[in-house]
This record gives structure tokens, sequence and C-alpha cells, in this order.
């Protein structure tokens, strides 16, 4: 105990006497310096939450390495995305984390978010260092109020998804307003909103480690622009098709839009063996696509103590805002090839479960202004 907090204390004490700004003297937060890029007048900084202690992991550095059963083990919660609870695998510890807005930047617009996890002294920490991200889902609630969803069926129900992780997608933010600016629109964060984070976690070292949880997020320090809609939309309930002979698809039925608005971004999300998803998008009347593209993953870091990739990131679907019109439909499919990437292996034996979703960020289009002011 004495120890821990000698070491928790220490780096608090280098940073204030070496650095001024408040975001670089928290424990926990990461010493790289922030610029904003999405916009001139926007501002960055850590949120940093914590800390998360994993214990020690007894097996580590005996992950099965993608050989053993059925391709198609495990995971399979594909279609409750966004929706929490979601499960871990094996060897996965969980932590959840509820706070408010007031935490954040608020009152603020989010153009871009991303989580790091660090360790007390500010070091990132990565695969190779034996952390693991399994999932970070993050949701707001305005006011503790359900952001609508811009789609219909059960999986677009709810849209409150705010910056989250992935195993596969923790390296590039996600973006609440196109790069490009031809729009204005952000995640409209007040001091009352309910944030609630559910995380999950892989030592896969034989010793505990402590992590914080950082957002590094760019935001206007006011509520501007169009308030977004974020959605985990999944190409089936349940498993992804695999084999181990090679790629194979899983196709969804068309998903249709419930009302206008300009798509910001669509980011594929896949477990280890999956190679890439793709969406196309048509108008209601018509089955020829208007829009097609396709999310890859890309295979990085090795998982500590093992030989094994692991997808590292996966690319930005589109690159400028997607005009969608109510009743316009959506089809996504998602690829594995396990003859290419295997499951991830597990610590202690096993394989990591499949998932095929498309992260969507949805800008609802601006309501014609209303004649009269003050009605609720
Ligand atoms: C920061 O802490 C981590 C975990 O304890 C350690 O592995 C790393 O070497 C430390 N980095 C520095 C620069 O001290
Ligand atoms: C999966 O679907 C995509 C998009 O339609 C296609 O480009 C790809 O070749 C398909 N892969 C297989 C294995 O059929």
């Amino acid at each position: 105990m004495k120890l821990n907090s000698i070491v928790l204390g220490l780096p608090m004490v280098v940073s204030a006497a070496t650095l001024n700004t408040k975001q670089n003297v928290r424990v926990g937060a990461p010493t790289e310096k922030l610029v904003a890029t999405m916009r001139p007048e926007a501002k960055r900084a850590y949120f940093t939450f914590g800390p998360y202690e994993l214990k020690g992991n007894p097996t580590a550095g005996k992950a099965s390495g993608g050989h053993g059963h059925s391709g198609s083990s495990g995971g399979g919660m594909g279609g409750m995305g966004g929706m929490g609870g979601m499960g871990g695998e094996g060897d996965t510890q969980s932590f959840s984390l509820k706070t408010t807005g007031e935490k954040l930047c608020a009152p603020c617009s989010v153009l871009s978010g991303q989580i790091k996890f660090a360790y007390a002294n500010g070091t990132l920490t990565s695969t190779e260092r034996g952390i693991y991200v399994h999932h970070v889902l993050t949701n707001v609630l305005a006011n503790g109020r359900q952001r609508s969803g811009f789609v219909s069926g059960l999986m677009g129900l709810m849209a409150n998804g705010f910056v989250g992780a992935g195993d596969d997608n923790g390296n590039t933010p996600f973006i609440y307003a196109p790069r490009d600016r031809s729009l204005e629109s952000g995640f409209h964060v007040n001091a009352a909103d309910t944030l609630g984070a559910n995380i999950v976690l892989v030592n896969y070292r034989p010793e505990p480690q402590t992590v914080y949880l950082n957002y590094d997020l760019e935001y206007m320090p006011s509520i501007w622009g169009r308030d977004v809609k974020s959605s985990l939309l999944s190409a089936a309930f349940g498993a992804m098709k695999t084999s181990r002979d090679g790629p194979v698809n899983t196709t969804s039925s068309p998903i249709t839009f419930s009302e206008d608005g300009s798509m910001i971004l669509a980011k594929g999300h896949l477990h280890d063996g999956g190679s890439a998803m793709y969406m196309s998008l048509s108008r209601s009347k018509d089955t020829t696509p208007y829009y097609t593209c396709v999310s890859r993953a890309t295979y990085g870091g090795k998982i500590g103590g093992t030989d094994q990739e692991t997808i590292s990131d996966m690319t930005d679907c589109n690159k400028a805002p997607v005009e969608i019109k109510k009743g316009d439909n959506m089809v996504m499919t998602a690829e594995y090839d396990l003859k290419a990437h295997p499951l991830r292996g597990i610590t202690g034996g096993g394989e990591g479960g499949t998932m095929g979703m498309f992260r969507v960020i949805f800008a609802p289009a601006p309501q014609p202004a209303k004649e009269l002011k003050g009605e609720e």
C-alpha cells in the first residue's frame, strides 16, 4: 500500500515541477502533447479515470495461438452491441465507470475522441506490454435520456455510443465532425449527462498491472452544430461465419434508415481472424448501390508473450460525409479469413469469438426552424 502510493505520487511531483498545464499533471495521463487538428478554434485534452488494477495472469504466455476447435466458438453477442452487458472471453477482466459530463469537457461538442490506456507514469500501455484492450464501450445519456436510433429494428434502438475502443480500433480517433469541415456537428456533452463505460481488458503478464483510462478529446467548448448519434450495427445476431480454408462472408439483411441526415463516419469492428467490413447503401426503391465502401483490418502488434499478430486498426470507411435519405437501405458484410489470421488465442486455452460490426456516426438533418420559440 505504502509503496503503491509512493509510486503513484512520484509522476505527479515530477510533472508539476516541469509542466504547468493541468492536463499533464494528472497521474495516469499520457505525457504526449496534444494538438487540435479538426478545427483551429477547438481545444484538446485528456480526461483520465482509474486506476484499474488488473490481476496477474498465471497462464500468461500460454495463449493457444488460434489452433484447436471450431471457428465460431465464443463471442456471439454481436447483435447486442452498444447495449451494454457485452461479455468478455475467458481471460478478460471487466471494470465499469459511471460519471457525469462534468468530468468531461461539458458543456462541449466533441469533434473527435480516442481511448488511450496509460500507466501511472503516463507511458501508454500496449499489447507488447501485455495489456490487450478487448473493448471499452461508452454510452453518454443526455440528462439520462437515450438518443433515439437512426435505423429501424432492434439494432437501431439506441444511439448513445461515445468514444470507445475495440481490440481493433484503438489507434485512430472516432470523429463526430467531418474532417473536411463541410458541416458543423459534434457529440454534445452537458454537465448533467451520465457517462457509463464497460471496460474489458486482458493482462497477458503474470504480474498485476495498474492502468488508467484516458479519453483524448478534441472539442468545441460550447454546444455547437448538430448533435450526432452513434450506433454499433452488426452484420448478424450471433457469430460470423468462418473457415480455416480462406475468406468467407456474413451478409446482413437490409437495414433501413429512419431519418434524413449525413453519415459522418463508418468504421468496421472485427475480432482477430477478420479481414474487412463492407458497406453498401441504396435508395429505398433501388437495389443498385449509390455508395459502397470497405473498412479493412490492419494487423500489427503482437500479443505479449505470444507470436500472434492482432488487429491494430481498421481503416475508416468513408472520407467525407455521405448524405442519407429516410428509407435508404444499408447492407453490410463481414469477411473473416482464418487461413490468413487465426482467432485470438485465449490465455490458458481456447479462442476468441467473432464480431462483424460498423460503428456509424450520424448527424441528423437540421430541423426546419420553428416559428415559435419556447415550445417544449
Ligand atoms: C512506466 O511504467 C511502466 C509500468 O510500470 C513501466 O513498464 C515503464 O517502464 C515506465 N516508464 C518510464 C518511462 O518510467
Ligand atoms: C465478400 O464481399 C465483398 C463485398 O461484396 C467482396 O468484395 C468479397 O470478395 C467477398 N468475399 C468473399 C470471400 O466472398
